[in-house]
């Protein structure tokens, strides 16, 4: 739907008539340049002035209005006879909503415009007179034939007053939403409509008329009417029938997106037999597609989409000889398209000029011939449908047309120079998901020279296709995943240089990438999951996001991105060396940076002071991964300058020192931080603890020391329900109120012992690992607070004391491992409140007594192996019996091995001891571990727990 753009045929009326006005009457309106026969109306030159007073121009678009004559004025418009002002033309240029560089005025629409009491016609529209209302004195213009007020942010209710202006032919009061905290304008009686009797068009398209259930009879007070736009007012009812009706003249009837929600028959619009444009779609209409569309014969452009109705379109649909547009969009005809083509009207088959009706569950194969050639067709959109077959030959005989959608069906067979012969006029191609081959020899040159090029999925390859060389003109290229596995051409480049969404993403592309790529236009570029070298060159001028992860790029990153308004940087999975450039700096719009599994060494350099200085807000990174790389130096003191940051991830580097406590105030949406396989050490800062929004924090194998601070119940993240909504049109996840995380397809995670992938739903995941540090001192109590977390791990460290007694309040607790520290008393029994357990490891502690029992406990996989390592342990699963003195605890894990092995007999010795070899070689070689771990996760786990196993405290 597109309610933003004004239609064909009302510029048209409106033109229409605005020569009318001008020519019509014994006057003429023409402005005349010197003013010699028309001399502007003192009071009304005042009017003016006074009027412009009230506004904002910042454009200047009123810089003529100054000089004694007004009517000279740019868009002041005289009679010739009277010399009163009887036009004012001030459209201004917003088009719909968004903004962009508008030549708008703004302000007031002060009421000394009055003063211009012969005004016919009115045009105030695209303006930005935002958050006011529009003024009640507009009904005093009795001599108003023509008045639009619309897309000019007015807000609040509609006068009534204008009813008062007789002798409109003309209302257009069009509104669109314009973002957040704009709320459309409203009627809640539209009474005053009916004392317009002479008005022949009507748009309230937007304006809000919820309340008012009897909308119909106010409107059929209208006998002149021609054209009547209510699309999206909320309407919620539309009669079965309209008795007597008085909308004889009516040729444009546009409801589309009121929610009438009721069966498509009865319904009083089926009786306009006169009407000649028909939009009725996203209304909620369901049943079939009605009969009685055989009556509207004069019906000219007729549009359901968006509907949920069900079936064939009927048969008498050949009644209607003057049909050019047929928009059926999502709804179910759940038939052949054979049937479709048979049924459309054969009177009118040359006057088709659209046929959409992508996702319709349309069956079968398109006709191998047709009897009459769809000669005027310029746009055929059949795509999201079931079609199977091959695509034939006759689409290359429809010489007009200009966009061909057969995307997402399920067609095959191969399409060559033959398919495309005559069509010259061609724009748009987009054949993406199918199993459609594309063949044409190299020497082929296309007729056309599209904008929309989107062959994703099909096949092209293995050749680099050289028609593309032809396409000069292309905005949006994606042949993405078409088994390309060739050189990339030089002309390739050139070629390229027009498109500003380029996808060539999954093939086996080869080449480097061109030196010339800053001439590019490109502004999302997506080159992943191919086969490119050599180094990054500087980037396009507009370029917004590229994607250049899984390649072999190589060499340092550029000491001079170009791009300066870049947002998003993938380029993880290459072989990039050297250090991080300070250069990185200047991409101030940068939002997502993922450079993980890459080469990159070297300390990262702080921003120098004059590259921030005309900037005092910093970086915009809100996402930054570098992980798997040879990085090293402190904590990247850059990171004071990323305000915005809600995402870290340095796993597997080389970095070194102490936690700053910076990190605490300079990075306070921080939800995620992963300093995971570094060097750290030192306490964990307190005032870590302030980062309230902190859900996911992993500090596991660095050498961390000191307690964990109790104020970790401060992080809210982990304490309370985040409300996370995905926005689907950005596809972008939404944190509480207006934060962003773009996330990424890239991000690993170790939980219940296994590395898992986590696309979008990493935001769901609330972790804290603080495995493997030098961690001491109890498990404090507050843990037990942290009641979002799903994984929880503070395994090998030098925790004593008793695990806390209501740790059972961690509901949502997948994984739970308190494994390899010197835990002593008995387990809680709260434990077994653990429902959502599936992975637990208590294994090497000192822990005593009886182990309870109940629920998931019970269900756990390899129980014994969870309390392993506990001499002072008893009852199932283990063997022990629990006497009813408590048993002497050992002093020393080493005398547990005994319990160890016995657990371990029904494993094969053999097993167990190999993948004890190779996990004892990794722990001391932490670069090989995690690559290891990271190929072979499954048998990681499997190792952790053997391992575990074998080992006693003492070894570690
Ligand atoms: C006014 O403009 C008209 C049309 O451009 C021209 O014919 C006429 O001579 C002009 N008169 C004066 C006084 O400049
Ligand atoms: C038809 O329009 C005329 C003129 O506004 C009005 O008087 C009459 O009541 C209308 N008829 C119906 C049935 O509303
Ligand atoms: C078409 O119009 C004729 C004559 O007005 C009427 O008898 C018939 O019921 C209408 N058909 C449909 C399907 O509404
Ligand atoms: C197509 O058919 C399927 C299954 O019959 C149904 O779920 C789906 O809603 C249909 N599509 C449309 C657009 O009605």
């Amino acid at each position: 739907m597109d309610m933003l753009q004004l239609s064909c045929s009302q510029i048209a009326i409106a033109l229409l008539l605005f020569t009318q006005v001008k020519s019509t009457t014994e006057e003429t309106f023409a402005q005349y340049p010197n003013g010699t026969l028309t001399k502007c109306i003192t009071g009304e030159r005042s009017a003016l002035l006074a009027f412009r007073e009230g506004l904002s121009d910042r454009a200047n678009l009123l810089s003529s209005w100054k000089g004694d004559d007004c009517c000279r004025w740019k868009g002041v418009y005289c009679s010739k006879r009277t010399g009163h002002v009887v036009s004012l033309d001030l459209q201004g240029t917003h088009r719909g909503s968004g903004n962009g560089i508008a030549q708008v005025l703004a302000g007031n629409i002060s009421s000394s415009l009055l003063g211009l009491q012969h005004m016919r016609y009115l045009d105030l529209s695209r303006n930005r007179f935002d958050k006011i209302e529009v003024p009640e004195f507009m009904g005093s213009f009795h001599k108003l034939r023509y008045l639009d007020l619309s897309f000019s942010w007015f807000i609040g209710r509609i006068p009534p007053q204008l009813g008062n202006l007789s002798n409109l032919r003309y209302l257009n009061l069009e509104a669109s939403y314009q973002g957040p905290g704009y709320f459309l304008p409203y009627s809640t009686d539209i009474n005053w409509l009916s004392r317009l009797t002479s008005l022949e068009h009507l748009d309230m398209t937007g304006i809000n008329l919820s309340t008012i259930a009897h909308w119909l009879p106010v409107v059929n007070m209208l006998p002149t009417l021609k054209v009547l736009r209510l699309s999206a007012c909320q309407l919620r009812s539309s009669p079965d029938s309209l008795p007597l009706s008085n909308l004889t003249s009516l040729e444009t009837l546009d409801l589309m997106g009121n929610d009438f929600h009721k069966r498509s028959t009865p319904n009083w619009f089926w009786d306009l037999t006169s009407l000649k444009h028909l939009d009725i779609s996203f209304t909620g209409l369901y049943g079939p597609f009605p009969d009685e569309i055989g009556n509207i014969t004069s019906i000219v452009e007729l549009e359901l989409s968006r509907n949920n109705l069900v079936g064939m379109i009927p048969s008498n649909m050949k009644n209607l000889c003057n049909l050019e547009k047929l928009g059926y969009y999502r709804n179910n005809i759940n038939g052949s398209i054979t049937e479709l083509f048979h049924r459309l009207p054969s009177c009118s088959v040359n006057k088709l000029q659209l046929l959409n009706l992508p996702d319709c569950n349309l069956t079968g194969s398109l006709p191998t011939t047709l009897v009459e050639p769809l000669s005027n067709l310029t746009w055929l959109d059949l795509s999201d449908n079931k079609l199977t077959g091959h695509v034939p030959f006759w689409i290359g005989e429809l010489t007009k047309l200009r966009t061909l959608y057969l995307n997402s069906n399920s067609m095959d067979g191969v399409m060559h120079e033959g398919h495309f012969s005559g069509l010259d006029m061609l724009k748009d191609l987009v054949l993406s998901d199918n199993s459609i081959t594309i063949t044409a020899s190299s020497t082929w040159v296309p007729p056309f020279s599209l904008a929309l090029i989107h062959l994703g999925s099909c096949q092209l390859g293995p050749k680099f296709p050289t028609w593309l060389r032809w396409q000069t003109q292309v905005f949006s290229l994606d042949i993405s995943n078409t088994s390309i596995t060739d050189m990339v051409p030089d002309w390739f480049w050139i070629a390229a240089s027009s498109v500003q969404f380029l996808n060539i993403r999954n093939n086996q592309i080869t080449g480097v990438l061109p030196l010339t790529m800053e001439f590019m236009s490109g502004e999302e570029v997506d080159f992943s999951s191919n086969k490119l070298t050599g180094p990054i060159p500087k980037l396009p001028m507009n370029l917004t996001r590229l994607d250049l992860s899984r390649n072999n790029v190589v060499g340092p990153l550029p000491s001079d991105f170009g791009a300066p308004g870049l947002r998003t940087l993938l380029l993880y999975n290459n072989t990039i060396s050297g250090a991080i450039p300070a250069s990185l700096c200047k991409l101030r719009s940068l939002e997502l940076l993922d450079l993980s599994r890459n080469n990159l060494n070297g300390s990262i350099t702080d921003c120098l002071v004059n590259e921030l200085s005309t900037n005092m807000t910093g970086l915009s990174i809100v996402n930054l991964s570098l992980r798997n790389n040879n990085l090293s130096g402190g904590f990247p003191s850059l990171l004071q300058k990323c305000p915005q940051l809600i995402f870290l991830d340095l796993e597997d580097n080389h970095f070194l020192g102490t936690l700053p406590a910076w990190i605490g105030e300079k990075l306070s949406s921080l939800s995620f931080l992963r300093l995971r396989s570094n060097m750290f050490y030192g306490h964990i800062p307190v005032e870590l603890m302030k980062l309230v929004n902190l859900q996911f924090l992993d500090l596991a194998y660095n050498n961390i020391s000191g307690s964990i601070p109790r104020s970790i119940v401060n992080c809210t993240g982990m304490t309370q329900t985040r409300h996370i909504s995905y926005d689907a049109f950005t596809s972008q996840f939404r944190f509480d109120e207006n934060e962003l995380v773009d996330y990424t397809e890239n991000f690993m995670v170790l939980t219940k012992g296994q590395e898992r992938l986590y696309t979008g739903e990493i935001i769901y995941m609330v972790n804290l690992d603080l495995s493997c540090n030098s961690l001491t001192g109890g498990i404090p109590t507050e843990i037990s607070a942290l009641v979002e977390l799903k994984n929880l791990n503070l395994s090998w460290n030098n925790f004593n004391g008793k695990i806390p007694e209501n740790i059972g309040s961690l509901l949502q607790v997948e994984s739970l491992d308190l494994s390899q520290n010197y835990l002593s008393g008995e387990i809680p029994s709260s434990l077994s409140a653990l429902t959502s357990l599936s992975h637990l490891n208590l294994s090497y502690n000192n822990l005593s007594g009886k182990i309870p029992t109940g629920n998931q406990l019970q269900t756990l996989e390899d129980l014994a192996s969870i309390y392993i390592g506990n001499p002072g342990l008893c009852g199932p699963p283990l063997l022990s019996k629990c006497s009813s003195q408590p048993e002497p605890i050992p002093g020393n894990h080493a005398d547990a091995s005994n319990d160890a092995v016995s657990f371990y007999l029904g494993m094969g010795y053999g097993y167990v001891m190999g993948l004890w070899v190779v996990f004892c070689t990794f722990l001391f070689k932490r670069k090989w571990r995690v690559s290891w771990y990271s190929l072979y996760d499954q048998a990681y786990a499997q190792v952790a727990v053997t391992w575990a196993s074998f080992r006693g405290k003492t070894n570690g």
